[in-house]
């Protein structure tokens, strides 16, 4: 029996399938390389030892989809597979639901069609909003999303939700992450954003490895202790783990649906992120102070303890290690 997983080459899809590998679990990779290098794949097998099947293809090919759930004994299915840039997504809005939102239709139907019930999705804070209660539970409200990106996660929430309650022999988890960082420890898999990137930790490797001139903190005038933005940064190998306890928990409990925060719990400001940039690598990061960046909100941090309690699971890299890895994954992709 394998795990197949959509998106398998992109940063967090690349992270998990090396947790996966490593407890012993069989996979399948499909992704069309939109976003990730073939490369990866070597890397993957390079980290664990271990091999799995690759198939070249676009998620929202139905045939070709088919003919992997033909070929293969499926189990369960991890949704790494979509586009996720927020700006572009405000440019190219019919893209995003196209890929993001039909792609999870295709998939779902074909899940159905095979029999196979067990389904994970990589979902965000996002969903959040600007949240009213800090820390956030996996209660707080959802909504009121900032732009397509950001819906395509809540339709696809909502989605699942009346997939599930339509029939209960659905087997289904949504993990919220807050905000991925770090790369894998052996500096062969990380992020590699298109372009300039727009999140914070690949702006700042690039300040500091003299590819960008200075990192623009966008303002400083937030209700926060320094004035600007506060997140709650988790390492990718963390998150990834969190997706084996996640399968886990689905192959042991009954049925259901299940949703948790996938956060450490402590939110961290910009300026503590350069700071402690810093200090792990001994590298300058030049900043300016800049206005505010449209949609942005104060702060965002989990209230992990669903995810402690009910999978076992907890953040347990420092943010020295997101910084140290970051910063190791570059060197070794820049030279
Ligand atoms: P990524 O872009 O690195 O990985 C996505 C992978 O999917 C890429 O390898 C890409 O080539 C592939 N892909 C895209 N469209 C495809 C298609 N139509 N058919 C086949 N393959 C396709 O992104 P990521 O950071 O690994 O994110 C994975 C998931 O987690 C996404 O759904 C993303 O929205 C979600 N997420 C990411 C973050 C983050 O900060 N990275 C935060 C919250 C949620
Ligand atoms: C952003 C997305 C969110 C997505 C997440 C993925 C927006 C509004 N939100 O979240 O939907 O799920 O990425 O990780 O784009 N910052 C700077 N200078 C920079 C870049 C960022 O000061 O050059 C600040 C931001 O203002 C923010 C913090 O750093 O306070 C983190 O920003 P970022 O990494 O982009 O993540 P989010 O905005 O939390």
């Amino acid at each position: 029996m394998a795990i197949l997983l959509p998106g398998g080459a992109g940063y967090i899809g690349a992270h998990t399938a090396v947790e996966l590998l490593n407890s012993g679990k069989e996979i399948v990779i499909i992704d069309n390389f939109s976003n990730s290098k073939k490369e990866v794949l070597e890397s993957i097998k390079q980290i664990t030892g271990k091999d799995f099947k690759f198939y070249e293809m676009d998620y929202r090919d139905r045939q070709k989809l088919e003919k992997v759930f033909e070929e293969n004994k499926i189990e369960a299915v991890l949704n790494f597979a979509g586009y996720k840039a927020v700006g572009e997504s405000v440019q190219k809005p019919l893209e995003y639901y196209d890929n993001n939102i039909y792609g999870a239709l295709v998939l779902l139907e074909t899940m159905k069609k095979y029999n196979v019930k067990k389904f994970i999705f990589s979902s965000s804070a996002t969903v959040y909003g600007d949240p009213e209660v800090i820390p956030i539970t996996e209660e707080c409200k959802t909504g009121d999303t900032t732009n397509p990106y950001g819906t395509t996660k809540l339709f696809i929430e909502q989605i699942l939700k009346d997939t599930y309650n339509s029939d209960n022999s659905w087997d289904i988890c949504i993990l919220r992450y807050f905000n991925p960082v770090g790369a894998h420890e052996s500096g062969l898999i990380g992020e590699e954003p298109q372009g300039i990137p727009n999140n914070l930790m690949p702006y700042i490797v690039r300040v500091a490895a003299g590819i960008l001139p200075e990192l623009s903190v966008f303002g400083n005038d937030y209700d926060t202790p320094d004035g600007t933005g506060v997140r709650d940064y988790i390492h990718v190998v963390d998150l990834a783990k969190g997706h084996v306890l996640a399968l886990d928990k689905l192959d042991k409990e009954k049925q259901g649906l299940y949703i948790y925060n996938l956060g450490t719990g402590t939110g961290y400001s910009v300026l503590d992120m350069v700071k402690s940039f810093e200090k792990a690598t001994g590298k300058k990061v030049a900043y300016k102070i800049a206005p505010r960046r449209a949609g942005d909100i104060a702060k965002c941090y989990a209230d992990p303890k669903k995810a402690r309690e009910e999978l076992g699971w907890i953040a347990e890299k420092t943010l020295d290690d997101m910084c140290k890895d970051s910063w190791n994954y570059i060197n070794k992709h820049n030279s």
